[in-house]
């Protein structure tokens, strides 16, 4: 029998360096009978660049290929991705694994679904990859995205520290490697600690999930001293919020899953009830529901980026400046562990893709989208 052919697309978002194969998760799959295929990565078409050197792959034992040959593969490859494709209107002939962000009823969600039932083709949304028997997700992003917002949280308090008020912390750009992350933040924690005389003391909400566990670990692998670092889950919110803890921290760090309406962590009332009494300066609200209705965070409005990392908290008459770190895309600030950490969560299922429809993980996937195709309007498929 033919090997199955996986199709490594070269991603096409702005700024996107992640990659849902690395070079040994290619290897893995090589090994056991796949032909990887992968596009060149240095993104001539998108400007994107990724992680991962073209030559690692080669060696892995993949065939490179060029970028957006994709499009013309046959219809048996499986094109596996990262994120969106490009805003186009083709139909789609493949199967393709992927984030696809549009079964939440986001923007222009139905043109993007309605390209694949269109085309004859197939959405695995990686997002809604689950385990049927526990429901939950096989490989995220989480712990990268808490490790990284844990990062730029100590960097801001230092910062702030080392700065006049009317500087913001300056933008950042991926890094290489997290050796390199680690060794910038105990730099500036070392100034931060020089200025203030201490090292901050930290409260994670949502410490034991995925996000929470990557940024209590960066807070010890950066220096914070673990009696400095407050982990708090659900039992220690079930009294409710507003909670005075966070406001006597200096740096609070959100993490938690909103399924549902809680009371506020922190609101603007609590900051200024605090007074010259508070210490907090620094959120980072990794969670990032920012315009969710039940955000328990409400003090901010808008998602930062890279380029301008922070945004201040107006309207404090006292106590320290308090900005808001609400990057939505945070794992982008440490691509290659990000990448690798969420590529072998995934290699069990994608050594099971050359028979995917008698696998329970990939039927799941396929049932969730027959099911959001079937909540398409007619005019979408028409197109
Ligand atoms: N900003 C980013 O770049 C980025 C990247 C990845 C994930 N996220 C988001 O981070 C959030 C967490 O993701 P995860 O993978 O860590 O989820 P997870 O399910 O692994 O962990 C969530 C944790 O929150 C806890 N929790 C839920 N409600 C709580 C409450 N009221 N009080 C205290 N603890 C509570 C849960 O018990 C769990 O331990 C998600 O909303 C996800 O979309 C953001």
């Amino acid at each position: 029998m033919a090997p199955t052919v996986l199709h490594l697309r070269a991603e096409t978002k702005a700024l996107e360096h992640r990659s849902a194969l690395t070079p040994s998760t290619t290897k893995a799959l090589v090994d056991a009978g796949y032909e990887v295929h992968v596009e060149k990565g240095c993104g001539k078409k998108s400007g994107t660049t990724r992680i991962f050197d073209d030559a690692e792959f080669e060696a892995a034992g993949a065939t490179i290929v060029e970028e957006e040959s994709w499009v013309d593969a046959p219809a048996e490859h499986i094109i596996v991705g990262l994120k969106e494709l490009r805003e186009e209107s083709f139909p789609l002939k493949h199967t393709h694994v992927q984030f696809a962000h549009c079964y939440k009823g986001q923007e222009s969600w139905d043109t993007v679904l309605a390209r694949f039932p269109r085309g004859g083709g197939t959405l695995l949304d990686l997002e809604f990859l689950a385990d049927p028997k526990t429901g939950r997700r096989v490989a995220a992003f989480g712990y990268h995205a808490g490790f990284a917002g844990a990062a730029l949280a100590l960097e801001n308090w230092a910062w702030q520290l080392t700065h006049p008020a009317s500087e913001p912390l300056a933008s950042v750009t991926s890094y290489p490697n997290e050796n390199e992350l680690i060794a910038d933040v105990k730099k500036s924690l070392a100034d931060g600690e020089k200025k203030a005389g201490r090292l901050p003391r930290v409260i994670v909400i949502g410490a034991l999930g995925r996000c929470g566990k990557g940024a209590v670990d960066m807070c010890l692998r950066a220096g914070v001293p673990e009696e400095n670092i407050l982990k708090w889950d659900m039992a220690e919110t079930a009294k409710g919020g507003p909670f005075q803890e966070i406001v006597e921290s200096d740096i609070f760090i959100n993490c938690i899953y909103l399924a549902s309406k809680i009371p506020h962590f922190v609101n603007v009332d609590a900051l200024k009830a605090a007074g010259a009494d508070r210490k907090l300066s620094v959120i980072c609200d990794v969670s990032a529901d920012t315009t969710n209705p039940f955000n328990p965070v409400p003090v901010y409005t808008v998602a930062t980026t890279f380029d301008k990392p922070t945004v201040p908290v107006d309207g404090l008459e006292q106590g320290p400046a308090l900005s808001v770190i609400s990057i939505d895309h945070l794992p982008s600030l440490l691509p290659r562990e990000a990448s690798d950490a969420f590529s072998n969560d995934l290699l069990p299922h994608l050594l099971k893709l050359n028979d995917w429809r008698n696998d329970a993980v990939w039927a799941g996937a396929e049932k969730l989208f027959k099911e959001k195709v079937a909540t398409l309007p007619s005019s979408a498929l028409e197109k």
